[in-house]
C-alpha cells in the first residue's frame, strides 16, 4: 500500500486547520480545511458540513471478461464531533462490506433516483476516520466503457473511464460532488499485457507482478474534485513530446499522436505566461479509441482525447489548448456546483483562445471567435431562455450543461471584461484570481463579488459599462457584446456569395489554400437549402465525401443530409460507425430523424449496427434521438 500521509484528525467545526503540505512535495497544496461552507449540490446526497471525504485509496481488478472492477476503496474522511454517518454516493455499486477502522459498522443504501444514483450511508462512531468498503461496479457502469478487441486500433481489449459530470459514483463509493476536493492513491490490477494508466502520478511504469495480471500504482496529492478521478487500460505506449509532456496511445496510432502534439510543450509554457506555474507537474494526453464520447476531457497531468483530432495538419489541436487550459480554470479553481459550469468551460474556453493567439497569432483566434459567435446566435434562437443565463437553473441535469452558453457565451464575457478594462489590468486579475483561489470551488456570486472588489473597485461607470450581473443572470447578449471579425473570412464570404447567389462554380473558391477554419465558415455560411445539382458541384469540387478532417466532413454532412443528399448517406453510415464523439454523433442522427421517411430508416438501420460500440452516455442520448418521431 502507498503510504499516505497523516490526514486531518480534528473535526471539521475546528477553526483556521493548518494546511498539511509534506516537505517532500512542495509543489502541492492542502487547503481543504480551511474551505467555506460549500453551497449546496443538488447533484450529490452528500452532506458535507457533517463529514467529508478526504481521501480515496482504491484498490481495484479489472475483469474484463465480466466487465466489471472490483476490489476495494478506503475513504480517509474528517467528520464533526457530533456526526452520526456519512453519506456518500453510488450508482449501481454492488457494496460487499463496510468497516471503518474500528470494525464492523452499520450502513444503509437509500432511495436510488434517477441520474443521482443512491446515497450510501455509514454509521460513525467517534475515532473513526477511515473506512473500507469492499465494492464491485455494474457492467453497464455509466462512467466506464469496455472495449472489445475489434474496437481498438490494436485488437486487444480496452477500458476508460469518464466522471465528468456525476458518474465517478459508478466507480468509486465517494462523495461526487465538484466542491468536495479529494486526493486519491490507486492500485489497480490490469490483464497481463495491457497497461493501466491514471490522471495521476504514476510510481509504477511497468507494473508489478500479482495475482491476475499486472498492478500499477499511482497517486494524486492535490486534492481535486474527484470527477476528474480518471483511469484507463489497454495496449498503450508512450512517446515524448517535451520533458514534461509526452502521449500514450496504442502503438499503431502513436506516431500520427506525436506529429499532431508536436507543440504541446510550446502550449505549456504559452499557458504560464499567461496565468502562472503549471501546477500538476506533467501534462501528458492520451489518445483513445474512436468510441470516446468526448472531444477531450482535462484529467489532472493526463488529458483523454479522441482520435477524431488527429487531422494530419495540426489544424484541430486547440482542443488540446482548451484541456491544458483546463489545468488552471476547472482543476484549479472549481465550480463548486454543475449549474455554475461556466467557470469552467466559459474561462476554458477564453483561456484557449489567448493560448491559440499566442501560438497561432490572434487571426486564428479571432476565426474561432467569429465561428462561436454564429454558434451563440444559434443557441439564443433555439434554447428556452433559462438555459441562456450562465448561471443556470439548479434543476438542470448535471449532463446538460455543455451549450454554446456556457462555453462560448461565458468566453464572449471574459473577452467582454478584457476589452473594458484593457488586457494588462485583466491578464492581472486572472492570474491573482487563479493564484489566490487555487485547489478551491468557485460559485457565479463569488467571481462576481472578487471582481467587484479587486478591478471595479466602486467605479460607477465602470460597473456600468460591464453590465456583470445582465451578463451572468440573463438570457440573451447583454448590449456591450461586441460581434468578432476576422479578417480571412471576407474572402470566404465572397466565395458562399459567388457560389450561392451568383451561380458560380464552387471549384473557384481556393479551398486548398484555406485552412480548416475558413473551409468550416464556407460551409456553416452555405444557404442551408441547396439543390441537388449545387451539392453535386460542391462535392466534386471539394471530394466533401472524402474530407479526412472530422470536424470539416461533419459540418459537409450536417449540410447534406438537411437536403437529402443521397450521395452523402454512405459517408454518413461510415463516419457514424467509424466513432462514438456526441458532438457529431447526436447532430447527425438528428439531422437524419428530421428529414422522415428519407432519413429515419437510415438513422435506425446505422444505429443498430452502431449502439454496441457508443459509450454508454451517447447511447441514452441517441436512443431519445431515435425513439422520438
Ligand atoms: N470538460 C469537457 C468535457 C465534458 C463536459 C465532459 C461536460 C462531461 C460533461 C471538456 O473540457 C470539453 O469541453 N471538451 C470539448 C472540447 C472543447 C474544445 C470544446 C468536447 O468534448 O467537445
Ligand atoms: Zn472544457
Amino acid at each position: 500500500m502507498i503510504k499516505r500521509r497523516t490526514l486531518l484528525a480534528a473535526g471539521l467545526a475546528a477553526p483556521a486547520l493548518s494546511a498539511c503540505a509534506t516537505s517532500s512535495a512542495p509543489d502541492y497544496v492542502d487547503n481543504r480545511a480551511s474551505l467555506p461552507p460549500l453551497p449546496h449540490d443538488r447533484h450529490s446526497h452528500a452532506r458535507p458540513d457533517e463529514a467529508r471525504v478526504l481521501h480515496v485509496s482504491l484498490d481495484l481488478t479489472a475483469n474484463f471478461a465480466l466487465k466489471i472492477l472490483e476490489g476495494a476503496a478506503t475513504l480517509t474522511i474528517a467528520a464533526r464531533p457530533d456526526a452520526r454517518e456519512i453519506v456518500l454516493d453510488i450508482d449501481g455499486l454492488d457494496i460487499r462490506n463496510v468497516r471503518t477502522n474500528q470494525g464492523e459498522t452499520q450502513w444503509t443504501i437509500g432511495q436510488r433516483r434517477p441520474e443521482l444514483g443512491a446515497p450510501l450511508s455509514i454509521a460513525l462512531r467517534p475515532g473513526d476516520r477511515e473506512i473500507t468498503i469492499a465494492y464491485a461496479t455494474s457492467p453497464d457502469a455509466g462512467a466506464l466503457q469496455w472495449l472489445e478487441p475489434a474496437q481498438t486500433a490494436s485488437g486487444k481489449p480496452f477500458l476508460f473511464s469518464q466522471g465528468q459530470a456525476i458518474l465517478t459514483r459508478t466507480w468509486a463509493p465517494t462523495q461526487d460532488s465538484p466542491g468536495i476536493r479529494q486526493t486519491y492513491d490507486a492500485r489497480i490490477v490490469a490483464p497481463e499485457g495491457l497497461k493501466a494508466v491514471m490522471s495521476a502520478e504514476m510510481l509504477t511504469p511497468n507494473g508489478e507482478a500479482s495475482e491476475g495480471g499486472r498492478a500499477y500504482r499511482f497517486r494524486m496529492r492535490n486534492p481535486v474534485p474527484i470527477y476528474l478521478m480518471s483511469l484507463a487500460i489497454g495496449d498503450l505506449e508512450f512517446g515524448a513530446v517535451g520533458q514534461r509532456t509526452g502521449v500514450w496511445a496504442e502503438p499503431s496510432v502513436l506516431q500520427r499522436g506525436l506529429f499532431e502534439c508536436a507543440d504541446m510543450e510550446a502550449m505549456v509554457r504559452a499557458a504560464e505566461a499567461l496565468y502562472g506555474p503549471y501546477r500538476w507537474g506533467r501534462y501528458d494526453v492520451l489518445i483513445l479509441p474512436p468510441s470516446f464520447p468526448y472531444g477531450g476531457m482535462e484529467n489532472p497531468r493526463l488529458t483523454f482525447l479522441t482520435p477524431t483530432f488527429l487531422a494530419g495538419d495540426r489544424s484541430l489541436v486547440s482542443l488540446i489548448a482548451h484541456e491544458l487550459a483546463h489545468s488552471w480554470s476547472g482543476n484549479l479553481v472549481t465550480n463548486a456546483v454543475w449549474s455554475d459550469s461556466w467557470l469552467n468551460e466559459g474561462f476554458t474556453t477564453y483561456f484557449e483562445g489567448r493560448i491559440t493567439e499566442a501560438l497561432y497569432g490572434v487571426e486564428r483566434a479571432a476565426q474561432q471567435n467569429v465561428l462561436a459567435w454564429a454558434e451563440i446566435q444559434e443557441a439564443i434562437r433555439t434554447i428556452p431562455a433559462d438555459s441562456q443565463r450562465l448561471h443556470l437553473p439548479e434543476e438542470r441535469g448535471a449532463e446538460d450543461n455543455s451549450s454554446a452558453i456556457v462555453y462560448e457565451k461565458g468566453a464572449l464575457f471574459l473577452r467582454t471584461l478584457e476589452r473594458e478594462v484593457g488586457r494588462p489590468r485583466f491578464d492581472a486579475y486572472l492570474r491573482s484570481y487563479f493564484d489566490r483561489h487555487a485547489f478551491q470551488p468557485m460559485t457565479t456570486a463569488r467571481f462576481l463579488a472578487d471582481f467587484r472588489e479587486r478591478v471595479v473597485q466602486g467605479d460607477a461607470a465602470l460597473e456600468q459599462r460591464l453590465q456583470l450581473d445582465a451578463w451572468a443572470f440573463e438570457p440573451g447578449l447583454p448590449s456591450n457584446a461586441e460581434e468578432p471579425r476576422a479578417e480571412s473570412f471576407v474572402e470566404v464570404a465572397h466565395f458562399v456569395d459567388h457560389f450561392a447567389s451568383h451561380g458560380g462554380a464552387p471549384a473557384a473558391a481556393p479551398w486548398e489554400t484555406w485552412g480548416t477554419y475558413e473551409r468550416q465558415r464556407y460551409l456553416q455560411t452555405l444557404p442551408r437549402t441547396l439543390a441537388r445539382a449545387q451539392l453535386d458541384a460542391l462535392e466534386s469540387a471539394f471530394g466533401l465525401n472524402n474530407v479526412g478532417n472530422a470536424e470539416v466532413l461533419f459540418d459537409w454532412l450536417s449540410l447534406a443530409l438537411s437536403n437529402r443528399y443521397e450521395p452523402a448517406l454512405a459517408p454518413t453510415e461510415r463516419f457514424l460507425t467509424s466513432m462514438g464523439r456526441g458532438k457529431f454523433v447526436r447532430p447527425l442522427y438528428r439531422a437524419l430523424m428530421a428529414q422522415g421517411d428519407w432519413g429515419q430508416p437510415h438513422a435506425r438501420r446505422i444505429y443498430a449496427r452502431a449502439r454496441a460500440t457508443y459509450h454508454p452516455i451517447v447511447q441514452g442520448a441517441v436512443d431519445r434521438i431515435v425513439a422520438a418521431s
